[in-house]
């Protein structure tokens, strides 16, 4: 008999391209969690709506989101790789977890006061409750184990709060998701100007993509922040250096940061040279990404096909979890 294999589910939004960070914080992990998981990728077009309202360039968005998760090597025969808006129960079950989340700890949410920071002008209700909307689509297919990047972790936490809630007050339906990555510490990809972590939507050049022609990364890098170098043997490094090692940990062999770490160490190190190398093992890292997801993206027909196959295992998944959600909350009248 089949041993029934454990549940894993994480989603991208199709708000641009994608970068250094969606990769090594989430693809990697769904790339290796395929093999021997259950799982259920998905691409958050209706997250999307409450920052990007505009949706004409949304499908060719979303074409690219599946694109470049397949060029880095997301298979979708051993996945589910479908669209959000294909599978309509997660609007239901969205609808019911609302009566569980409170407006005091949805106000409190990082990545709402964030994003009325930047965007007085549209703060929407979806806004408000998108981290019910998240958490919708991870216990859809009743999933334990989220592989999600550094700054998703407060979202894993509030789906972690409305699944015990459920579950109190209807009886054990989901299991507790949490957030995961194989090497155990979430991973927070920084920026290459130092400050904050890689982004689909702010300034691109101190981030970097997966579709970036060489010349682009090896500027982007070479323009990293770096100063004229320690002046005291075994200092402390700056954030902004500590970031350039970071990044480096992601491409380069274990002895040239070895290298580098020693030159810091005794003040001989240079930084022209450390991004040069850093450049050229980012090339060598981005360059068969970029070159699958340029020929992966103009095949309109393989695209569709997938999103059509994804569906369909969602849509099996979640029609099984509703069942069970009716039933629990006592919905089912015949
Ligand atoms: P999104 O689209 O912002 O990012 C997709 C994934 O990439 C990770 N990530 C990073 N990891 C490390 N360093 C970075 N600089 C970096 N930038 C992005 C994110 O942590 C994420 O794993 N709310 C989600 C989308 C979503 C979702 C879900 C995720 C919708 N439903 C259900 C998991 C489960 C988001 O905005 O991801």
């Amino acid at each position: 008999m089949a041993v029934k294999k454990e549940i894993v589910m994480s989603g991208i939004r199709p708000t641009g391209f994608l970068h250094l960070g969606n990769y090594f914080g989430a693809i990697r992990n769904y790339v290796r969690m395929q093999e021997d998981f259950e799982c259920y990728f998905m691409v958050a077009d209706l997250h999307s709506l409450t920052t990007h309202p505009d949706t004409t360039e949304l499908r060719s968005n979303v074409e690219r989101v599946l694109a470049e998760n397949i060029a880095c090597g997301l298979d979708p025969d051993k996945a589910a790789f479908y669209c959000q808006s294909h599978v309509h129960e997660t609007a239901e079950l969205y609808l019911y977890l609302n009566m569980l989340a409170y407006m005091g700890e949805l106000e409190k949410t990082v990545t709402f006061k964030d994003k009325v920071r930047q965007h007085p002008e549209n703060v929407n209700a979806g806004l408000l409750t998108y981290p019910v909307l998240q958490a919708a689509d991870i216990i859809l297919h009743r999933a334990k184990y989220v592989p999600v990047g550094k700054d998703q972790e407060q979202h894993l936490e509030m789906a972690r709060n409305y699944v015990n809630r459920f579950n109190h007050r209807y009886g054990e339906v989901f299991p507790e998701p949490q957030a995961f990555n194989y090497n155990a510490e979430l991973v927070k990809v920084p920026s290459l100007d130092g400050t904050g972590k890689m982004s689909k939507s702010e300034n691109g050049m101190s981030t970097l993509f997966l579709s970036d022609e060489d010349d682009a990364i090896r500027k982007k890098v070479m323009k990293a922040k770096t100063d004229s170098g320690p002046t005291e043997m075994n200092a402390a490094k700056p954030d902004y250096i500590e970031n350039i090692f970071n990044l480096m940990k992601l491409v380069c062999e274990a002895d040239v940061i070895a290298k580098y770490k020693a030159d810091y160490n005794n003040c001989s190190i240079r930084y022209g040279d450390l991004k040069k190398q850093l450049g050229e093992d980012m090339v060598k890292f981005i360059s068969p990404i970029r070159e699958k997801i340029n020929t992966i993206l103009p095949d309109k027909a393989y695209l569709k096909k997938v999103m059509e196959q994804g569906a369909e295992k969602a849509n099996e998944s979640a029609g099984k979890t509703m069942q069970l959600v009716r039933e629990a909350m006592g919905l089912k009248y015949f």
